[in-house]
């Protein structure tokens, strides 16, 4: 779904007049023709959906209480899910986390000086800082497999070692990488390419609500959630798992930036259709979780 649809369709369910609607959705007389013959049945099914909505927020609260918990799939013998998306292709490889320097900024200075940043001055990111940026947040340090259960373990906590999290990157200037969105794979530690140019800067940037710093960063990590991993062994409760693991995620980015001299700003405002679409995801079995965009600072800065 482009952007000018989802602003069209965003507004239309808000009962906003035309003229709003021209506006804020940026489009011409004809293409607003054009979406009120397209999307009259969208319209029409989500107004009627959202009228039935409760608060949703407050029920996901309730109805994820330990209380009304079915059994969850791993109880009822359900096939484990995979720990780590099998995706193929073939692996650039970092360096080895055993080989890089690790950067020594103290713990205490670097939880006292990360601030979100926006802005980035226009100094690529090494493949040894981009090692460590996955190192810190993703790449998998142990990894379990039988047929009954498949368990990695990661620099992050996760509930019940779930990890239901692969990342993306948009990549815009990291050293000898060609921009463009990657899948890293955190056992092999390495990228394997997803949609190769730097115009996907752009796009992602379109994604993340026209957000500029995801154009002007080095790279965009974006993460995706794999439910199933979590929801096997806790059931609904698993989603509220979900977002607390993200946390994690996003605070040791942070952390980590700042041993390089890099800033982060997490991104939570994207919309979910753009985003997953261009990870080609269905927005159920997967979707995109959570972003970051990463730069290192401009001179001046911390
Ligand atoms: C879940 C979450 C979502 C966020 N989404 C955005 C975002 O979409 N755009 C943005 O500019 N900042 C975003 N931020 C950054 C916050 O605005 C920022 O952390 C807050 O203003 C406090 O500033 P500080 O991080 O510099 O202490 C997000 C932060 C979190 C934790």
């Amino acid at each position: 779904m482009d952007t000018k649809k989802f602003y069209y369709l965003y507004f239309k369910v808000r009962d906003e007049d035309k003229d709003t609607i021209l506006k804020e959705a940026g489009l011409s007389e004809d293409e607003f023709a054009a979406l009120e013959k397209e999307l009259a049945e969208e319209v029409r099914l989500l107004k009627a959906e959202r009228s039935n909505l409760g608060p949703i927020g407050e029920e996901f609260v309730r109805y994820t209480r330990y209380l009304y918990e079915p059994a969850p799939d791993s109880a009822k013998g359900v096939t484990r899910p995979d720990a780590v998306f099998p995706y193929c292709g073939e692996i650039i490889q970092l360096p080895a986390v055993g080989v890089i320097t690790k950067p020594d900024l103290a713990l205490a200075q670097a939880i006292e000086q990360r601030r979100s940043l926006r802005a980035y001055a226009e100094q690529s990111l090494s493949r040894d800082e981009l090692s460590w940026l996955l190192w810190a947040t993703q790449w998998v340090r142990d990894f379990r497999s039988t047929e009954k259960v498949e368990v990695a373990f990661r620099n992050v906590p996760s509930a019940g070692a779930r990890h239901p999290f692969e990342t993306y990157l948009l990549i815009n200037r990291v050293e000898g990488i060609k921009p463009g969105i990657y899948y890293y794979h955190p056992v092999k530690h390495g990228l394997v390419l997803f949609k190769e140019g730097s115009e996907w800067a752009e796009t992602v940037c379109h994604g993340a609500f026209d957000q500029e710093m995801v154009k002007h960063s080095a790279l965009t990590f974006i993460w995706v959630a794999h439910p199933q991993r979590t929801v096997w062994r806790y059931s609904q409760r698993g989603y509220r798992y979900l977002y607390i693991d993200a946390g994690h995620v996003g605070q040791n980015l942070h952390l980590a930036a700042e041993a390089i001299g890099a800033g982060a700003c997490m991104i939570g405002a994207y919309y979910d259709e753009g985003m997953n679409e261009i990870l080609e995801l269905d927005g159920k079995s997967a979707f995109v979780i959570y972003m970051a965009s990463l730069g290192k600072k401009q001179l001046g800065e911390d």
